[in-house]
């Protein structure tokens, strides 16, 4: 006689067995070793990123398909990426978790595939895409199709691009070529107990002879100060995935939609303080970051690769409820001037924002484009035209503020009216020219200095002349390159009221394939 078919208690007994093993990864050891090193394993970070009991997981029972080097014998739940879909202050994502636990979190064939499918469902669903990189990078035991699913991740990654958000939270280990697919993301945070490189210190011993420990070389603040390739430091898994909720919540869902507008801060009442903060007859530094904190509501600015180029500074904020990015030039730190790490920058932040209908909102303060010829041999003339790419191309709302100085091209480069700038507005301290006026005096009246029989009054005389002519912001207004000289106090005003007139804007691109941005 037949075995008589399960029961239906007993099959759920069975399920629930085989969920909880799978969910235990990579077992209690593995995880303990986990803890020890101070970071929560796949799981946790999922739960802690998105909102209780929201999470629905996808492929807890994938397996990968490989049988060379004993694979066949090998246990590895979910295939060592915990993948699914959630919501996050309440909006939908999609996730991925690199499970280190599980053969140290390296990629398969089906670890790769299940990435991918979440990708592609993010795109699908028009959500973010959110993935935990913590990984020994290509699973050793597969070879060639390690290799291929990492290429479909890549084209993936690539697909989703200006599509929806992608977030990587690199919370461990990321070496070889997976650091291409961060990389591809729009977003890097990378915590303090993770590295990331193509070729580690071994390899670069033996290579170069060069030695370096893991940390100098691809650890969150050699990435955040040196090289420019994570966005964001945190100590732990837990703050990046703050930072994570924080940066999302300036975002839309994906391309097609606006960012959500907070109820937030209406104040815009006249700030007496602000101007106070630009020093205007020594034209010292200052921190621009102070006013954007008086402009912004609640003084919250999340910044976007703090210690990276620190002479422009870009991030998010809200005024009156709605999001903007903020590009400002930053005198204190080499006067604000522009050079390739900084052109570098503010292109990539425009162009996040511009992708995500985001307005941006530019504070110049600068004094031009810097000489040397490590800048010229390094392609300034390249990198600088990123910034002139970028605005131009921007669709969304492009709101200019000058405080003081802006000089020459980087006038031009700093969403400048002829860039398509919406609204430009100058405080009276601006001095918007083709050079500053002790410079352009040099040029121009030097044969009637050398002449004068006093050539520094002679000197002083025409520099005031010049300066008094073209380097204050009547000239510009005249013109109409600057659309209204504003009091400093009225400057949250005018921009909020500029948001408002411009939420609709309509700004369609010339059809092409696409453009060629300069690299
Ligand atoms: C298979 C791997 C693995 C890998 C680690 N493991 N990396 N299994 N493929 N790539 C396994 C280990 O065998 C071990 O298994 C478990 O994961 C934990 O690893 P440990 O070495 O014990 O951990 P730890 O001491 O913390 O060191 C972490 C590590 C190290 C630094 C990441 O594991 C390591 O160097 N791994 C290899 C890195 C590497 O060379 N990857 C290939 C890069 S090439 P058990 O069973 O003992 O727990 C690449 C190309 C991508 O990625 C190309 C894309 C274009």
């Amino acid at each position: 006689m037949a075995d008589k078919p399960k029961s239906m208690s007993s099959r759920v007994k069975e399920l629930n067995e085989a969920r909880a093993h799978n969910e235990a990864g990579g077992g209690k050891k593995r995880i303990e070793k986990q803890h020890a090193q101070g970071k929560l394993t796949a799981r946790e970070r999922i739960d802690s990123l998105l909102d209780e009991g929201s999470f629905n997981e996808i492929g807890l029972f994938r397996r990968n398909r490989t049988t060379t080097f004993g694979m066949d014998a090998v246990d590895a739940p979910a295939d060592g990426v915990v993948t699914g879909s959630g919501t996050v202050l309440g909006r939908p994502v999609h996730v991925a978790s690199q499970d280190f636990t599980v053969m140290g979190g390296s990629a398969g064939e089906a670890h790769n595939k299940k990435v991918v499918e979440m990708m592609n469902a993010a795109v699908t669903a028009g959500t973010p895409f959110i993935i935990f990189n913590d990984s020994g990078g290509a699973r050793i035991q597969e070879g060639i199709d390690s290799l291929s699913g990492y290429g479909q991740v890549f084209y993936a990654n690539v697909q989703a691009s200006g599509v929806i958000p992608q977030v990587c939270i690199i919370a461990g280990p990321c070496a070889g070529g997976a650091v291409y697919s961060p990389a591809l993301a729009d977003y890097v945070i990378q915590t303090r107990k993770a590295q990331m490189f193509i070729t580690g210190p071994g390899v670069i011993k033996q290579v170069t002879g060069e030695e370096i420990s893991a940390d100098a070389l691809g650890g969150a603040d050699a990435h955040q100060s040196v090289s420019g390739v994570n966005h964001f430091v945190a100590d732990t898994d837990e703050q990046a995935i703050l930072i994570a909720k924080k940066l999302l919540s300036f975002f839309p869902q994906n391309c097609q939609e606006q960012p959500p507008i907070v109820d937030m801060d209406p104040d815009v009442s006249y700030d007496k303080d602000l101007a106070k903060i630009v020093p205007v007859e020594d034209k010292q530094g200052y921190d621009v970051r102070e006013i954007i904190k008086r402009v912004v509501d609640l003084e919250d600015f999340l910044e976007v690769q703090a210690e990276y180029a620190k002479n422009i500074v870009v991030g998010y904020a809200r005024i009156n409820g709605r999001s903007v990015g903020i590009v400002a030039n930053q005198p204190s730190a080499l006067a604000g001037v522009l050079d390739i790490n900084a052109s570098d920058k503010g292109s990539r932040f425009v162009n996040t924002c511009d992708a995500f209908n985001i307005p941006v909102i530019t504070f110049v303060d600068v004094p031009g484009y810097l000489p040397g010829v490590a800048q010229e041999h390094g392609g300034i003339i390249r990198h600088g035209a990123k910034l002139l790419y970028a605005y131009s191309r921007a669709t969304v709302p492009l709101i200019t503020v000058v405080l003081r100085k802006s000089y020459g091209g980087s006038y031009l480069a700093m969403a400048a009216r002829d860039l398509g700038a919406d609204r430009v507005f100058a405080w009276p301290t601006a001095e918007i020219a083709v050079m500053g006026a002790e410079g352009a005096a040099a040029v121009v009246f030097r044969k009637e200095i050398e002449a004068a029989d006093d050539p520094e009054a002679a000197r002083q005389e025409k520099i005031a002349e010049y300066r008094d002519t073209f380097s204050t912001p009547f000239m510009a207004a005249a013109r109409g390159l600057v659309d209204e000289i504003i009091d400093p106090g009225e400057t949250r005003a005018k921009i909020a009221n500029a948001l408002e007139m411009l939420a609709s804007k309509r700004k369609k691109a010339p059809r092409k394939r696409h453009g060629i941005e300069p690299v």
